[in-house]
């Protein structure tokens, strides 16, 4: 049962259920069928908004939400409206896309996951929400829990990766990172759990394609983030908008209803995509808007983000009686009910002073440079060529990225958001202070198909090089490289190559980075490569050719100087992928929880691969370096039969053996050898980033239990938990090798 841990009178005690349920019927009692249905329309924002204007619909109390609008002062002057002259007088919700950081910018969430330290995610979002909420807003549409198991679907940035387990421990951080101890705690927001669900899976990595997958994938894999998320006490959900199943995700009785409402317990609400309820009708679903409507609502989704289909069909349909007041009531109650326990009731405005305060915080860039320093990925360090040495010389920083805030702040930024990210150049020549550091960009990167966002923000519009410029930048970046002794390349995607309609059909290096960087690598110059970058990329070339790479993903605004540290060694990289790198593009989707075909790997001929190479991974799930080593050794088991329903505990023991303090991420993954269904060949079921100094031991302890050992049974349709030799592994990363064999016995 979710119970969305209380809420609040207005900063004073928390309210119980009891208190929200009479305050809410109160308010219902005396709302019109009109207001009702206002409250279930989320509508655009001044900028955003078509036809008749939001003050007008407001004013008439046709709207419980404002999205896509970034200003105090506007958020005053609609308020006021809404609690002042509206006819229930109900104060408005303020929602904005905050996904990772509102002023202050983190990494991306999928560089955040692989920090595989759920602190870290949870203090991001709490500053992220602190920001947010000083500057008026109530709800975040974020985090986003769609696993992602393609890498070239594009919002694979905005989630944690391709693993459910890892998936869930982001999902529940993030959730108490944003609302905080309960809905309603002071300097926190609403959160948003989306897509719900399965969106991750589109059809050939393309965004919002079909997605169809089983209801053992669904249960097994993509729905524990958002399972885990309701626990955590998540306010909101969000359907996705793509056809599962050849059911659309808004019109989905299953998840939405069946699944998230009946089975699950969810007491909070349900909003749609952007116009997803419209799109019902686009997609082939719906007849018209009035069956979008009505199906939308009847499956679960109470209130309709800016498609205006509810605030036209719904009142007639219930008029019609092919809806009840009851059926509207439903919808309405838990949206009131946030309203209730956020204390907008108490204090609606927003303190236009506030947010300069606030976002200028020295702890937030604190927070922001530490959840830098552990979502990097190491990747490779031949010959311990890194850390550089600061007494370096004739060092030259090259690459389209290298300068680039908005590379480094990465995908997703709040309307209106500047960047002003520190970048990778900025961050090495403040680290080497005396220190001539030559630069530069090369030709620059762009995509052939414009984003999306320039439609919404021409001013972000910028004319693209002329073929003579690019030739000229790139002989430049080369004689720039021939006059260095140690080059950092940094390269990888612009911010808006990964995202919301930006998926690929490639994941090599965009543009003319890869010759350049063979090019300077040729030069025989020592070579560093940090990549800039929301998905994971074809580096094949580069991981045989480039003796050190550092994948830094988006890392946000102290992004500069975060590399710059674990570059010059005064941080120790620790962070694992949370996806598997495949070698090319063809071999998505690639993830490392497969389950075993009738040709065990090892069979060159017949194993599952295609024959012009190998399909392994490029990185595997969960891999990473530092600068120092560690073994793991001494893996116990505490029983090693036990029976079905009982746990045991999986104990392994992890020492630093090199010569600097580092971090380790002690993974523990299972098989089940036969039973019901097959299963995955490895499934993560535990893990735990330690901090050791040089010869320091730890002992990690784990449990096994019916949650980790059970699962959604395809041929059994139900959860189950089967009598079956299981084998178990604790290492660094998924392949871990230090094994050891369980017996459950019913
Ligand atoms: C569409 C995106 O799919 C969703 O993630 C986002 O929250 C909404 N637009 C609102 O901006």
């Amino acid at each position: 049962m979710n119970d969305m841990r209380g809420g609040q009178r207005g900063g004073d005690a928390v309210l119980s259920e009891a208190e929200v349920a009479a305050r809410v019927d109160a308010l219902i009692s005396r709302m019109s069928l009109a207001e009702k249905v206002g409250q279930l329309c989320q509508i655009g924002g001044v900028s955003f908004a078509e036809g008749p204007k939001p003050e007008e619909i407001i004013r008439q109390g046709g709207a419980g939400s404002v999205l896509w609008l970034n200003d105090a002062k506007q958020f005053n002057a609609l308020q006021r409206i809404a609690v002042e002259e509206s006819p229930s007088r109900i104060p408005l919700l303020f929602a904005l896309d905050v996904i990772h950081g509102y002023r202050t910018i983190f990494p991306v969430p999928l560089a955040m996951a692989s920090s595989w330290d759920p602190s870290v995610a949870e203090r991001a979002q709490a500053v992220a929400a602190k920001e947010a909420r000083a500057a008026g807003l109530h709800w975040t549409f974020g985090p986003m829990l769609d696993i992602a198991r393609d890498a070239r679907w594009g919002r694979i940035v905005e989630g944690s990766g391709e693993d459910p387990y890892l998936g869930a421990a982001m999902a529940a951080a993030q959730v108490r990172g944003f609302q905080g101890p309960h809905l309603g705690a002071p300097d926190h927001v609403v959160a948003c759990a989306k897509h719900f669900a399965g969106y991750g899976a589109a059809d050939g990595g393309r965004d919002y394609d079909p997605v169809f997958l089983s209801e053992a994938q669904l249960r097994n894999v993509y729905f524990p983030p958002f399972r885990s998320a309701l626990e955590a006490g998540v306010g909101t959900f969000m359907s996705a908008y793509m056809d599962l199943n050849n059911v659309p995700a808004s019109g989905n009785a299953f998840l939405l209803r069946d699944t998230l409402r009946t089975e699950w317990g969810f007491q909070g609400f349900v909003v749609s995509d952007a116009f997803a309820v419209g799109s019902l009708v686009t997609q082939g679903f719906a007849r018209d808007g009035s069956d979008a409507a009505l199906r939308a609502l009847k499956a679960g989704v109470d209130m309709d983000m800016a498609s205006n289909t509810y605030a036209q069909h719904l009142a007639k349909l219930v008029r019609e009686d092919k809806l009840s007041i009851a059926d509207i009531d439903a919808a309405v109650r838990p949206i009131l009910a946030v309203k209730v326990r956020m204390g907008l009731f108490e204090h609606p405005y927003a303190d236009e002073a506030k947010l300069e305060k606030v976002a200028t915080l020295a702890e937030h860039r604190r927070e922001a440079r530490i959840a830098a320093h552990r979502s990097m990925v190491l990747l490779k360090n031949e010959g311990g060529v890194l850390p550089l040495p600061k007494t370096v010389k004739n060092l030259a920083v090259i690459g389209p990225l290298a300068d680039s805030k908005e590379a480094t702040e990465g995908s997703w930024m709040v309307f209106g958001h500047k960047p002003a990210a520190v970048t990778i150049l900025e961050g090495v020549r403040a680290k080497l202070p005396g220190v001539n550091v030559a630069y530069a960009p090369g030709p620059e990167i762009r995509r052939e198909v414009p984003s999306m966002f320039e439609d919404f923000f021409p001013e972000t519009k910028r004319p693209a090089q002329s073929p003579q410029d690019a030739e000229a930048a790139y002989n430049a970046a080369i004689a720039v490289a021939r006059a260095a002794d140690t080059v950092i390349m940094v390269l990888g995607e612009n911010a808006d190559m990964a995202g919301e309609a930006a998926s690929r059909d490639s994941l090599d290096l965009p543009g003319r980075q890869q010759e350049l960087l063979a090019e300077v690598v040729a030069l025989g110059k020592r070579v560093v490569l940090v990549l800039l970058n929301g998905r994971p990329l074809g580096i094949t070339w580069a991981a045989q050719h480039v003796p050190a790479i550092l994948e830094a993903w988006e890392p946000g605004t102290e992004g500069g100087n975060a590399v710059a540290d674990i570059l010059f060694g005064d941080v120790n990289p620790g962070g694992k992928l949370p996806v598997t790198f495949p070698r090319k593009a063809s071999h998505a989707p690639l993830y490392y929880a497969r389950t075993l075909t009738h040709q065990p790997e090892d069979n060159p001929r017949y194993r599952s691969r295609y024959w012009e190479g190998l399909t392994t991974p490029l990185y595997p799930f969960g891999f990473g370096l530092s600068y120092t080593t560690f073994t793991i050794e001494k893996l116990k088991l505490s029983s090693s039969k036990i029976q079905v329903g009982s746990s045991l505990s999986v104990t392994a023991q992890v020492t630093n053996t090199g010569k600097v303090s580092g971090d380790e991420v002690v993974q523990l993954y299972i098989h089940q050898r036969s039973g019901s269904d097959s299963r995955p060949l490895r499934e993560l079921k535990g893990f735990e980033r330690v901090s050791l100094n040089p010869g320091e031991t730890r002992t990690v302890a784990f449990t096994l239990g019916p949650d980790e050992l059970g699962y959604w049974s395809a041929s059994a349709g139900r959860w189950l938990q089967d009598p079956a030799a299981f084998d178990v592994w604790i290492g660094s990363d998924s392949r871990a090798a230090l094994h050891g064999e369980l017996d459950v016995v019913s």
